[in-house]
Formats: C-alpha cells, structure tokens, sequence
C-alpha cells in the first residue's frame, strides 16, 4: 500500500468519540509565518487607502488572506525538494520533459502546452479559437476566461441549470449543465457558430460548486452528436473530483486516477492555472489531438516563452508536477472542502447567511441577504469585504456586480448573486483561525445594519474589480468602528 493509500484509509475513517464533526489534519506544519493584527482604528484607515478594493490591501496589513487560493496553497515537502532539482535552460530542458510527462499520465492526453498561468492559456486558446461572431456556451463563465473571448470579438453564454444561481439550494452538483438549455443556446446562434463548449470544474463564480461526472458524460455526448469542440477548465479539479467521490455515488468506490482519466477522455482540450491545480504557479493546456495541439503552439513562445518553459520558472514546473501528482490523494483535495464545511458550518450557525451546498474553493457569503440595505448600484458584496476587513483584519473576495463589467450603454450589468469568497487555501489556516472567521462574521451579522454602500472614485475600463477604487456612501464605516471598539475595546 502506498502512503498515499494508507492516507486515504486514514482520513475516511477516524471518527470523534466525542460525535464532533471538524477536519483532522494528516499533515503537520514545519514552516510559517507570522502574521499582524492591526486594531480596527488602523485597518479604518487602511481599508480606505486601499480604495475599499481588497485586491489593493498589502498584505503586510492582512490578518488572514483569504483572498483566493490562487498561488497561495502550502506545498508539501517533495514539492520544495522537486524545486532543488530543475534543470535550468531555455530549451529542451529536463523540467518541461518531467511536467509534460506528469500531465500526459495523468489526463492521458498526448499533447501538451506551458503557458505561465490559467488566463494565459485563456489567451491562447482565445487567439486560436475564437473569431467575432463566434460563440462560447459554458456551465458558467469565469472573469478572465469571458475576458479573453469578448476581446477576440466572441460571446459567451450560459447554461448552468437556474437553481445554480439560487444561493440556497441542496442540489449537489450546482454546476451541472442544463442540457436542454445548452441545445437551446446552441440552435439560437447554431453549431457552425459554436467556437466550443467549455466545463468549469469547481464553477468559480457561482460559489465554487461541482459538476458531476455523469453531466459531463452527457455533456460530452451531446458535443460529439454536433460536432463541437469541448474544452475543460481544470483548475478547480481537485475540489471537484473530491466532490465526485463524496456526493457522487457512482464514483464513491472508484479510484481517483481512474475517475480523471474518466472525465480527461470526454474532453478536446483541458486547460489548468497552475496557481490552484498542482499548487505551485504555473499553467498549461493538454491536448488530444494534433490538430488543435498545432493551432495553438506556435502561440506559446509568442506570449509566454519557448516552448519548453511557457514563461514559468523551470522551479515551479517541478513544484507543479508534484502538485499534480499529489492532486491523487484523497487528502490534499478533502482539505479545502472539509475546511470551508467546518467554516461554513460554524457561520450557518450564528445566522450568517452563505451558498449552499457548502463547496469548494471557499466559503462563499451571501451578501445579498447579509446587507439587503445596499442596492445593488452600490456593490453589496464589496462593501461586505470592505466592512470585513474593517473589523476582522480577514481579506476576502468581492464576487458580484463589481466583477462584472457595464454594458456598452455604460449600464451596470447586476450580478445574479452578490458574494464574499472567503478562500480556504490548502493546508494553511488552523482551525482557530477559522473560528476568529467565524466569530468575527457573526459579530458583524449582528451589526449588520450599519453597513452602507460604495461608490467608484476610479473605475478602469476591464476587470475593474482588480484594480478600481472606492470610497463608502456616508460614514457607515466610521460609525462600524465605533461600534466594534465598543464591545472590543482592545480594537483588536
Ligand atoms: N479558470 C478558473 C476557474 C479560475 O478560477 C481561474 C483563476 C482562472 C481560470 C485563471 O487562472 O489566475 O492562473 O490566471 N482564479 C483565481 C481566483 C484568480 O482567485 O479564483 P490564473
């Protein structure tokens, strides 16, 4: 039995005497770092130097990052040893030969591309793809994915079933395509119009949900009566698939490399960000056939580097092989979904509202119902993040109207859903950590009509969530302060 077996064995079946239900750890720490708590007068401050935009908040000034879990999951230790032995050189080396060996054994796809992150793989694939006119139809879109394709004169649509957009909800798979509306949207713009059809494993924006294998077989199915192109957005994989053998009965006994050569073998192409599948930094684009493999590489040393490297550095190609590799252990995928279960549990019970099912990537707050005061013109979810920088020191992630972009009329396009993704990256937080989240959040629950809106003092042009700022409608976040030091007189 392998270590990693004997892990899986391990992680299924220790049970609490006591009948708790909370994540344990098959790993310990051996590297950290520390971390600053500002008291709450300061992180006023702070929050507004930074135009209330968390993506702006240096995180010299954060308590707990959870920003995203992009770049940022802890490595294992044969990750960092892997790093010690890259080959170093332009062409040709080692390093690429190891990582594309790793990627053609685990999705079981004959080509492969480096590019040095998710989006430029996006960007590649837009270039080769997509012409004006042409249509992309996908469960649903992801902000830089929609980006790369409007930019070459593409649109997208969406055929994610309606319940998705419903932040309460119990279907397991939020992230299923509704297969009747995906041939509808098909025949509306017709097939010789499709550029492809893409799978987001994970679905990002609607909260991190999964699709089920058994849809992307129908999916896949359907691609193949109409001769379409399928391509797979792998970055979320890992949480994914952990959701495939949990939720998915089916697939309760099947092995995981069996599982993802499964769902590899329905697929065109498969792109990843290497900043969330294989934990390290990087990117890349499996292939199966020839055909498209040469559509797109002569594009990679255009805009990334040569061939054998994508614009990565060879040390975190080796990181990434590891990583990859290492996305076949029941343990490294459970982390981030038992993590955001336990957060999202302990917020369920102080009345926080938040998406359900519990999914991966994050603990996604529904901002909506949290501050139904702030219209939607005023950015809900981005207030929400700024007031919980405010009286946590915590950085999360605005998901709602301000990720998207206005019409051409100038417009707001309102968000289906307003959210604050608190991410989980793997392995990094301990449980105490999330139960400051927690308390935190449920202190801000019960203040919450204190919260105000934002209003755009620099809103550039495309994906204004990164770097826009704001400044807050009123003194809401004064008069937030003022309260918080009130029953937190340490301000901390
Ligand atoms: N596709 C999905 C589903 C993603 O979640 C991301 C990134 C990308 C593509 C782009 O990859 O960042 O390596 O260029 N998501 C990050 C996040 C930004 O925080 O959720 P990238």
């Amino acid at each position: 039995m392998s270590d990693h077996t004997q892990n899986n064995h391990a992680q299924k079946n220790i049970v609490f005497f006591s009948g708790e239900n909370i994540p344990l750890e098959m790993h310990k720490a051996r590297m950290v770092q520390r971390l600053t708590l500002h008291p709450v007068e300061r992180r006023l401050e702070i929050i507004n130097q930074a135009g209330n935009n968390t993506f702006l908040l240096p995180n010299r000034d954060v308590f707990l990052d959870m920003l995203t879990d992009s770049g940022v999951n802890a490595m294992s230790e044969a990750q960092y040893a892997a790093m010690l032995m890259a080959d170093d050189s332009y062409a040709g080396s080692e390093t690429f030969y190891r990582l594309e060996k790793t990627v053609q054994d685990f999705f079981g796809l004959k080509y492969f591309l480096p590019a040095h992150q998710g989006r430029a793989c996006e960007n590649i694939l837009a270039t080769a793809l997509i012409r004006p006119g042409k249509t992309v139809v996908t469960n649903y879109h992801f902000t830089t994915t929609k980006s790369h394709i409007t930019r070459q004169g593409g649109q997208v649509l969406e055929a994610v079933a309606e319940d998705a957009l419903n932040p309460v909800s119990q279907n397991p798979f939020k992230g299923n395509f509704d297969l009747a509306l995906l041939d509808r949207q098909v025949a509306q713009v017709g097939p010789e119009n499709v550029a492809f059809v893409r799978i987001e494993a994970g679905t990002n924006l609607i909260g991190g949900q999964p699709i089920s294998l058994g849809n992307m077989r129908e999916v896949s199915a359907y691609c193949k009566s109409k001769k379409l192109l399928l391509v797979f957005d792998a970055s979320l994989l890992a949480d994914n698939l952990y959701f495939i053998k949990t939720r998915e009965t089916a697939c309760a006994e099947k092995p995981l490399p069996t599982i993802v050569r499964e769902i590899a073998s329905l697929m065109d192409i498969i792109y990843f960000s290497g900043r969330k599948l294989g934990c390290a930094r990087g990117g890349g684009i499996a292939i199966a056939k020839k055909a498209h493999y040469l559509q797109m590489r002569d594009l990679v040393p255009l805009f990334e580097g040569f061939l054998t490297y994508g614009g990565m550095s060879v040390r975190e190609m080796e990181a990434m092989a590891v990583g990859i590799r290492e996305t076949l252990d029941f343990h490294v995928i459970s982390q981030t979904p038992i993590f955001v279960e336990a957060l999202g549990k302990e917020l369920q019970a102080k009345g926080v509202p938040v998406v359900t099912p519990l999914g991966g990537l994050g603990c996604h707050v529904d901002a909506g119902r949290f501050i139904p005061q702030v219209p939607q013109i005023q950015y809900p979810a981005g207030s929400l993040a700024a007031a919980i920088y405010l009286i946590s020191g915590v950085r999360g992630m605005e998901r709602g109207t301000m990720s998207e972009q206005r019409e051409e009329d100038g417009s707001e396009r309102l968000s289906p859903v307003e959210l604050v993704r608190l991410a989980v990256p793997k392995r990094v937080f301990t449980l105490s950590q999330i139960k400051y989240v927690a308390d935190r959040l449920g202190w801000l629950y019960k203040n919450r009509d204190l919260v105000g809106g934002l209003e755009f003092v620099d809103e550039p042009k495309t994906l204004r969530f990164f770097l826009g700022r704001l400044k807050p409608v009123g003194d809401w976040q004064e008069r937030l302060a003022k309260a918080f030091k009130k029953d937190m007189p340490s301000g901390l």
